[in-house]
């Protein structure tokens, strides 16, 4: 992330080769080819970018440039310039072969060698492993014993990992070993695309660019957070992948801890990648489910059940395709967890996740401790308002803070009221897919918004708690919740248990 204060001072990322692995594959049809287009329309790829892909399937180039030319026609997030277009799309060539075969890795040797004397790349070069998740530790091994990923005579050689980086603590501690048993730890990205979405980066200016909020971010003045990402997807057509993840995995150690460690770690010393990951890591290593709760009494987990969204009919979890008709894996997840550090200690955080909700809705909300009622008491004032200051992130980019105020009129009488800044007003950036800025950073070696390996184990080992006291209990306390409706009631006791509810799905 580059702080800048206009976008004309930012300057073009460097010359380099983007190497895609998995080029026909939906991340890149979807998102890598509309953000790469949107960085060149911006002015922000480099002269001598070009673009290998490789995948299984045999393709020709032009095949490639042809159907990479028709996904972005279909997912562009913003009118499509043909020059810029056809002047992307002419870098591009595509090379196939497998994953797991030396000799995929000798061809694209080749292709590099070729590339790399023909178009001023410097010899800089950016692999995306944009594939299955399995694919990860073979390629990154490939790359680094092949000395492809080798970085020599000034250029540099980085990798993404997309995610989900491992599955439980001991298989992303493998997969973190396997990497940087190859490459040297700043050479590889591990992404995570809430970390592209602007909200979720002003989470940072807001708390550490503002003098007003950083004193009373603390335990004095907060009651607690609530962090909300519902979705009204369905699980569709990613059932194979869905019932061998579940919510948990699929959302909390990654995009749910990324807003968590953002709205509580410490201010950081300097605004750079190494300062920054640390404080995050260190958030997650003080963060646990609460000592006097065991890991069942403190999540909720359920699957949904038959409904509407809006008007569509949404059929059972159960009878999704490519799902267990029999599954127990989880569709939405709550979960109580505390801080134990001297800001948090005792400012329960609730999380929850899940699909088929009835709204989307993706926030931060953070209540600040009630005001004293006794000076009302007689008074017709029967309630005071709950202070929230709400981070929007999606659908709505906004920050509002939701505050008491009298009602005009000769009596006391108080209204809660709100007072919201809405992105919009104030900017005009144009629609974007959120890999943009990533994309960017790697190319110009700026890791603030990806995480290190010991960010990614210390958000596995808050959550493998959980993970084996649910494989312990089976379908046993798995509830239920219908698609369309905002989760299931056992979501809300584990919050009314505390005296609190949560805030709306609407
Ligand atoms: C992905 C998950 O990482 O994030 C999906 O695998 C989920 O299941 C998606 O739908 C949510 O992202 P966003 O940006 O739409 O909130």
């Amino acid at each position: 992330m580059t702080l800048v204060q206009s976008a004309t001072s930012v300057r073009p990322a460097d010359p380099c080769c983007l190497v895609i692995f998995g080029a026909t594959g939906d991340l890149t049809r979807r998102l890598l080819i509309p953000a790469l287009y949107n960085l060149a329309a911006g002015g922000l790829l480099p002269d001598g970018f070009c673009l290998i892909g490789v995948g299984r399937t045999k393709l020709s180039s032009d095949a490639l440039r042809n159907s990479l030319a028709k996904s972005l026609r279909e997912f562009a997030t913003r009118p499509v310039d043909d020059a810029i277009a056809n002047q992307l799309l002419k870098s591009v060539t595509h090379l196939q072969g497998q994953a797991e075969n030396p000799q995929t890795y000798e061809a694209l040797r080749q292709e590099l060698d070729r590339i790399e004397r023909m178009r001023p790349t410097r010899g800089n070069r950016l692999f995306y492993l944009a594939t299955p998740p399995a694919a990860f530790a073979p390629i990154g091994c490939h790359l680094g014993r092949s000395g492809l990923a080798r970085e020599e005579n000034g250029a540099w050689r980085r990798i993404i990992v997309e995610k989900p980086f491992g599955t439980d603590l001991v298989s992303a501690r493998m997969l973190n070993q396997k990497l940087l048993s190859v490459l040297k730890e700043d050479q590889i990205y591990r992404i995570d695309h809430y970390l592209g979405k602007e909200t979720v980066q002003n989470i940072l200016v807001l708390r550490f660019a503002n003098g007003l909020f950083e004193p009373i971010w603390n335990r004095d003045h907060i009651d607690h957070v609530q962090i909300t990402v519902a979705e009204t997807l369905a699980v569709g057509h990613r059932g194979r992948f869905y019932d061998a993840t579940g919510a948990l995995r699929d959302m909390v150690p990654n995009h749910l801890f990324q807003l968590l460690s953002l709205v509580a770690m410490e201010p950081p010393s300097r605004f750079c990648a190494d300062a920054v990951r640390a404080e995050k890591a260190e958030l997650l290593d003080a963060t646990q489910a609460p000592s006097c709760l065991p890991p069942l009494r403190a999540s909720v987990r359920a699957q949904y059940q038959a409904g509407y969204i809006q008007n569509d009919a949404i059929v059972d979890y159960r009878k999704t395709r490519d799902v267990n008709p029999d599954s127990s894996t989880e569709t939405y997840v709550a979960l109580k967890l505390v801080v134990d550090n001297w800001r948090w200690a005792g400012v329960p955080f609730y999380l929850r996740t899940g699909k088929a909700l009835k709204s989307q809705l993706t926030e931060v909300a953070i209540k600040f401790k009630q005001a004293p009622f006794a000076m009302f008491r007689d008074t017709p004032v029967d309630r005071l308002a709950q202070n929230f200051l709400v981070l929007g992130i999606q659908p709505h980019e906004c920050i509002s803070l939701k505050f008491n105020a009298k009602v005009p009129g000769p009596s006391i009488s108080i209204a809660g009221v709100g007072m919201t800044f809405r992105y919009e007003d104030y900017f005009d950036a144009a629609p974007s897919t959120g890999y943009e800025t990533l994309i960017y950073d790697c190319m110009i070696g700026d890791a603030i918004l990806f995480q290190r390996a010991d960010g990614i184990e210390a958000g596995w080992r808050v959550v493998q708690p959980f993970i084996d006291a649910w494989a312990k209990a089976g379908a046993r306390e798995l509830a239920t919740y219908k698609a369309g409706s905002e989760g299931p009631s056992e979501a809300d006791d584990l919050l009314a248990a505390d005296g609190r509810h949560w805030r709306p799905v609407a």
